[in-house]
């Protein structure tokens, strides 16, 4: 299995996705500012995994402070997870593995067991990353009812093994039913501006025999009206708790497609990625990008010099154009508010 991320001797290990489908290698981030840099940069990205990456980023740096008294060492330990808060807005797994790390810390406060910090932290940020490929696997389960043999699933950016700590959310979901013997046609949207989908996800399904089918952003539409898509499935960053959903800038145009088609458009995601603190979409605070990403297309100018850009990174698809959401725990359908609520209390 992919496993973008991992804990090693030296500190924490990624595959570089910037690199992808060139070249499949890995970077040791040995000091926490390395791991900043690369949820940052795209070195890593995908909400679990950033939430992964950050915690064990907040290891590493707790590593580093080994003869910080108390005060200090509290200081410093919320300095770095403020540092990590600051990264990319949008997917809330980063700020559930934060304080899910923050938790950690107050317990280890608590039980005044000064050397054992760093050990309780990064056996910590082990445990989200082994959690979350167990949680795929059941989201995979669940989801996998949904799909019928030789159906052809449409999705949108990396929601893949590369996304999470390993299998994905939304591939995650294609991988279950290929496993349980289902023939599957995948398509790929490539994904404007960074690519996720055409260099990621159909990476992702050609290192695993999948077939799968690169098409342009704009010609999802034609697609879906030629007949050629059965299904939709993408992934999440951040879902409100009334069901409207932010993922990778286009997965709202395609919801709107697939209703307009008649063709069922399904999220797949963890709780983790659930936020009961907002109530709907215009809570969600969306991530500008740097404008070069759409004036160059892998460093080749394809706009003018200049340019004004406009680069969200995501965008909120309303409840209502989803037909489900796929959890761990279960699938839940409209009324999406009291589906999401019994996730949550069962
Ligand atoms: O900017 P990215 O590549 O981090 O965006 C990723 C997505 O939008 C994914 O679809 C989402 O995080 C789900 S990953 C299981």
């Amino acid at each position: 299995m992919i496993r973008p991320i991992e804990w090693t001797e030296e500190g924490v290990t990624l595959i570089d996705q910037k690199a992808l489908p060139g070249t499949l290698q890995r970077i040791t981030c040995r000091h926490y500012g390395e791991v900043i840099r690369a949820i940052c940069d795209l070195t890593v990205r995908g909400a679990p995994a950033i939430g992964i990456a950050a915690a064990m980023g907040i290891a590493l740096a707790v590593k580093g402070m080994p003869n910080e008294p108390p005060e200090s060492l509290t200081v410093a330990f919320d300095r770095v997870c403020a540092e990590f808060a600051a990264t990319r807005p949008t997917a809330v797994n980063l700020f559930w593995a934060i304080n899910r790390m923050k938790q950690s810390f107050e317990k280890w406060r608590r039980d005044e067991h000064r050397e054992a910090l760093y050990d309780r932290l990064r056996k910590d940020a082990c445990a989200i990353l082994e959690e979350d490929i167990a949680i795929n696997r059941r989201i995979g389960r669940q989801g996998m009812q949904l799909i019928s043999d030789n159906a052809a699933v449409l999705t949108h950016c990396n929601a893949g093994a590369l996304a999470t700590g390993g299998y994905g959310t939304a591939l995650g979901v294609i991988r279950a039913a290929c496993e349980e013997g289902k023939r599957l046609r995948v398509f790929a949207d490539e994904t404007r501006p960074v690519l996720q989908g055409a260099r990621l996800t159909a990476w992702e399904m050609m290192q695993e025999g999948i077939p799968v089918t690169i098409i342009t952003d704009s010609m999802a539409g034609f697609v879906m009206k030629q007949g050629k898509i059965d299904l939709v499935i993408v992934g999440a960053d951040r879902i409100a708790a009334n069901g409207d959903t932010a993922n990778k800038i286009g997965t709202y145009s395609l919801a709107v497609l697939a209703r307009a088609h008649s063709i069922p458009f399904y999220v797949a995601a963890p709780l983790s990625t659930i936020d009961l603190a907002v109530a709907d979409g215009k809570e969600i605070p969306i991530e500008e990008r740097n404008p070069e990403e759409v004036r160059t297309l892998a460093g080749i100018p394809t706009a003018p010099s200049g340019a004004h850009v406009y680069n969200p990174a995501f965008d909120v698809t309303p409840h209502d154009y989803i037909s489900a959401i796929i959890t761990e725990e279960g699938i839940v359908r409209a009324p999406m508010n009291l589906g999401i609520k019994t996730l949550f209390t069962q």
